[in-house]
C-alpha cells in the first residue's frame, strides 16, 4: 500500500495549467520536477506559463488540446508518447462551471462541462494508467460543491460529486498498484473560474458568504500536494472549506433541503 507519493524528480502531466490552480500546480512542482506536462487550448497561456518557469531546470512541455472532445484527450497520450515521456503523476485540474438555472443554460455549455468535469477526468485517467510508471500518484481537482445539491450550479456540483466520489474509489482500488490517489476540495479561490461560469446575459450565482472562505491559489495548491505526499485520500484546503465541508456532510437531508430552498428565495 502506497504511504503517499513523493514528488520529487516527478514527471507530471497537469490539465488545466494555462491559468488558475493548473499554472500554480505547475510553479509549486517546478522546483522538484523532472518533466511537467501543460495541456489547455490557449497555446499562448501554456507559452507564458512555460516561460515563467524556465529558470527552474524543469523540462517544460506545452500540450494543445481540447480536453472536452475525445479527439483533444487521445492527442494527449500520442504527445506523451512523440516526446517521450513516461509520466509518474497526473494532475486532473481542468474544469469549468456554470452559473444560472438548469432550465435556462446552454445544451452545448452543458455537455462541454460534463465532457471536461467527468468525461475527460475519466477517459485520461484510464487511457494514462497503463503508462503511470509506479510509484505513480494522480491527484483530481474536485470541489467544496462536491458535498451539496447547488441550486443554480447543479450541473457543476454534482460532477464535482461524481470526482470525489470517483477518486476514493480509485483510491482504494489503485493502492495495491503502488498508486497514490488524492482528491482536492477546494472552496472559493481566485482564478478565472467565475469569469468562465458566468453566463453571456451576465447570470451569476448567489455568492453570499464566499468571501469567508476564500484562500489564495498557492494555499490550496500546497495542501493538495501535501496531502498527495502523505497519502490522504481527500483534503478540503484551508481551515474555513474544511469546517464548512465537515457540516455539510454531517447535515441532515431535510434541513439541508431547507437551508437551500431558503438561500435560493424559493421559500
Ligand atoms: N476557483 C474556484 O473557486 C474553484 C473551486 C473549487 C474547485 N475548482 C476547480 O479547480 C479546477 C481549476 O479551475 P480554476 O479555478 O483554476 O479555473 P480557471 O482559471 O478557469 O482554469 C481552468 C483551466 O482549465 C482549462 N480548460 C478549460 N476548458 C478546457 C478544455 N476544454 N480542454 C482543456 N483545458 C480546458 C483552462 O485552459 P484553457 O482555457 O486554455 O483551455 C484553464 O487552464 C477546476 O476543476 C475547477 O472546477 C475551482
Amino acid at each position: 500500500m502506497p504511504k503517499g507519493f513523493s514528488l520529487e524528480q516527478c514527471r507530471a502531466v497537469i490539465t488545466g495549467a494555462s491559468s488558475g490552480l493548473g499554472a500554480e500546480f505547475a510553479r509549486q512542482l517546478a522546483p522538484k520536477a523532472e518533466v511537467l506536462v501543460l495541456v489547455a487550448r490557449r497555446e499562448e497561456a501554456l507559452e507564458k506559463v512555460k516561460l515563467e518557469l524556465s529558470g527552474t531546470g524543469t523540462k517544460v512541455l506545452c500540450c494543445v488540446s481540447d480536453l472536452a472532445t475525445e479527439g483533444g484527450r487521445s492527442d494527449v497520450i500520442a504527445f506523451l508518447a512523440a516526446n517521450g515521456v513516461n509520466p509518474n503523476l497526473l494532475i486532473n485540474n481542468a474544469g469549468m462551471g456554470d452559473y444560472g438555472s438548469f432550465a435556462s443554460s446552454s445544451a452545448e455549455k452543458t455537455r462541454t462541462q460534463i465532457e471536461l468535469n467527468i468525461t475527460a477526468l475519466t477517459m485520461l485517467t484510464h487511457a494514462l494508467l497503463p503508462l503511470l510508471e509506479t510509484p505513480g500518484g494522480i491527484l483530481n481537482v474536485s470541489s467544496l460543491a462536491s458535498t451539496l445539491p447547488m441550486p443554480e450550479l447543479a450541473v457543476y456540483a454534482a460532477s464535482k460529486a461524481y470526482v470525489t466520489s470517483f477518486s476514493e474509489a480509485l483510491a482504494i482500488e489503485l493502492a495495491p498498484k503502488n498508486i497514490t490517489v488524492s482528491c482536492v476540495c477546494p472552496g472559493p479561490t481566485p482564478t478565472n473560474f467565475s469569469q468562465t461560469a458566468k453566463r453571456e446575459d451576465g447570470s451569476d450565482t448567489n455568492r453570499d458568504g464566499q468571501g469567508l472562505l476564500r484562500i489564495p491559489p498557492s494555499q490550496v495548491v500546497g495542501e493538495a500536494l501535501k496531502a498527495l505526499r502523505l497519502g490522504q485520500p481527500c483534503v478540503f484546503p484551508g481551515l474555513g472549506v474544511a469546517i464548512v465541508s465537515r457540516v455539510f456532510r454531517l447535515m441532515p437531508r431535510g434541513i439541508m433541503r431547507w437551508v437551500l430552498k431558503r438561500r435560493a428565495g424559493k421559500e
